[in-house]
């Protein structure tokens, strides 16, 4: 079987760029758990369901009695970048600023998590897939054969995040930005279920002073490395 190489980190550390290049220079699956996060919470925008409302009053009882059924009935499927709600491109939702918000206060409910975590171990089982979000190497596939924790220092996250949100005609300040960005690294490390850390056996990548290609290169030669040693073991 081909390996499974997780790739976890905070948000804007360049996880989603570097690990569909990872992907295409392995000829591996891709895969972005997060995505499938935002997919739930634009699933309860369009249900009606007033999730940020509910979150804020406390209210998780409430929010997962209504989240249950549409959980269970929910269809997501990743194409590559593309994001599929019940056979439906949702993909340029999943970009907006506020679903990203949405999905980081719903991914702290316990009946959220199963259901996506089931999935994304049914998607990944067969190796050869590169698979990125905040609890890969910890909870998902704590077996992944290879492993890597991408960080950067907060004010280059934010102007990347700044960057590309520019880029697209969001005007935001950078202040601003960099606040939204704290506030949510705040919520995925401290919450109780499944908060983001680095595994143990994690490469720790620190991608402040380093470009993409740099990056995918040095992940490119640990992933050849553990493959061949992987070969040599079944041959032995
Ligand atoms: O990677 P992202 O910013 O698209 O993820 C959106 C949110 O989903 C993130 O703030 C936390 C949550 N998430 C998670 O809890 N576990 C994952 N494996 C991936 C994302």
């Amino acid at each position: 079987m081909r390996p499974i190489v997780a790739i976890d980190g905070p948000v804007g550390a360049g996880k989603s760029t570097v690990a569909r290049a990872l992907a295409r220079a392995l000829g591996f699956a891709y895969l972005n758990t997060g995505a499938m996060y935002r997919a739930v919470a634009i699933a309860a925008r369009e249900a009606g369901i007033d999730a940020g409302a509910l979150v804020s009053a406390g209210d998780a009882t409430a929010l997962e009695a209504r989240l249950r059924p549409l959980l269970e009935a929910i269809s997501i499927e990743l194409a590559g970048d593309r994001v599929l709600l019940g056979g439906r491109d949702i993909t340029a939702a999943t970009r907006e600023p506020a679903i990203g918000d949405l999905a980081s206060r719903l991914s702290a409910l316990a009946p959220v998590r199963a259901r996506l975590q089931e999935l994304q171990r049914a998607a990944g089982a067969a190796g050869g897939v590169v698979m990125e979000g905040r609890d890969i190497g910890t909870v998902i596939f704590p077996d992944a054969e290879i492993k890597f924790f991408l960080v950067a220092d907060v004010a280059e996250r934010a102007r990347r995040r700044w960057a590309e949100l520019t880029a697209k005609g969001v005007a935001i300040a950078l202040d601003e930005v960099r606040a939204e960005l704290e506030e949510r690294d705040r919520r995925d490390a401290g919450r109780a279920l499944d908060p983001l850390r680095a595994a143990p056996d994690a490469i720790e990548i620190d991608s402040t002073a380093r470009g993409v290609e740099q990056v995918v290169n040095a992940m490119c030669t640990r992933v050849n490395t553990v493959s061949h040693v992987l070969k040599g073991l079944k041959r032995a």
